[in-house]
């Protein structure tokens, strides 16, 4: 994901002036959604496959089957009306509907942290993930947020790759998306330095990648950086967090092979 607001997404395949992502079970095989793009321009920054970028214009699942899927489309589209989210503050229901569409190939989540001598954070991601053709690795981050500009400066985070049981305190740290850390200290759980870099990181990650930023651009509500691994440390077995939409899991288990949840 490139941004929210409007929904783009970056990828190291220029496929043409419009296409479409299809998101197939790797169970069963079957298409279980689409979500049909646009492009919008290419970035002209690396050798091969350098990012283009597309914007969403519609996009659908079948997970449900009708009319189960209008019905939670319906309940979905309340919730958000009634409790918005961050995310569903900023976007507009239908393009909400296409984010969950993209979430069908499960999201890692990340804490990702920054280090200066004047600024410190650890805040949860899930809008990364490598742009293979290009050997880039892109974030969209909330422009809002309290590190953009310090991340845009320092050019270097380090990302923790955090087991599943660590959910709720990675849902605890989205506060550090407006409020920067105080100290390494205050965190509720043992950080230790990264390989090279030597930026604080979470203990007990099944692995730190370090990353060199190269680029940052504003795309609408967000801030899309585009860097390279520059160190790649395995440290544990175990199950990472993803997100992945409630009808996915659905549909999974009536094919008797859920996610496991966390
Ligand atoms: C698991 C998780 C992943 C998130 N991933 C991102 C992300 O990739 N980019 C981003 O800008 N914000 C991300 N956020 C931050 C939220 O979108 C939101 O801005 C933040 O939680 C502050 O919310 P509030 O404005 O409701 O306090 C993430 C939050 C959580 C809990």
């Amino acid at each position: 994901m490139a941004s929210l607001k409007p929904l783009v997404i970056a990828t190291s395949i220029d496929a043409g002036q419009r296409t479409a992502i299809e998101y197939c079970d790797k169970l069963t095989g079957k298409r279980v959604g689409s979500l049909r793009l646009t492009r919008m321009v290419s970035l002209g920054i690396a050798e091969h496959g350098s990012p283009t970028l597309y914007r969403v214009t519609a996009g659908e699942h079948h997970c449900l089957g009708w009319p189960r899927s209008a019905w939670n489309r319906w309940l979905q589209n309340r919730l958000m009306q009634r409790q918005p989210s961050a995310h569903h503050a900023l976007m507009a229901p239908v393009a909400v509907q296409q984010l969950m569409v993209a979430y069908l190939c499960p999201r890692p989540v990340v804490l990702v942290s920054i280090d200066t001598p004047h600024h410190r954070n650890m805040f949860p991601m899930d809008l990364i993930g490598p742009l293979s053709r290009s050997g880039l690795y892109s974030l969209a981050l909330r422009s809002t947020n309290v590190s953009a500009q310090i991340m845009r400066e320092t050019g270097r985070v380090a990302l923790s790759c955090i087991p599943a049981d660590m959910k709720p305190m990675a849902y605890k740290l989205s506060e550090h998306h407006k409020v920067p850390l105080k100290d390494w200290d205050a965190l509720p759980f043992p950080v230790r330095l990264s390989l090279e870099l030597g930026i604080p990181a979470v203990a007990s990650a099944l692995c730190v990648h370090e990353l060199t930023l190269l680029h940052s651009q504003e795309i609408g509500s967000h801030t899309f950086f585009l860097g390279r691994i520059f160190s790649d440390e395995p440290l544990a077995h175990g199950d990472q967090l993803h997100h992945t939409p409630g009808y996915y899991q659905t549909y999974r288990r009536r094919q008797e092979m859920p996610f496991a949840e966390a």
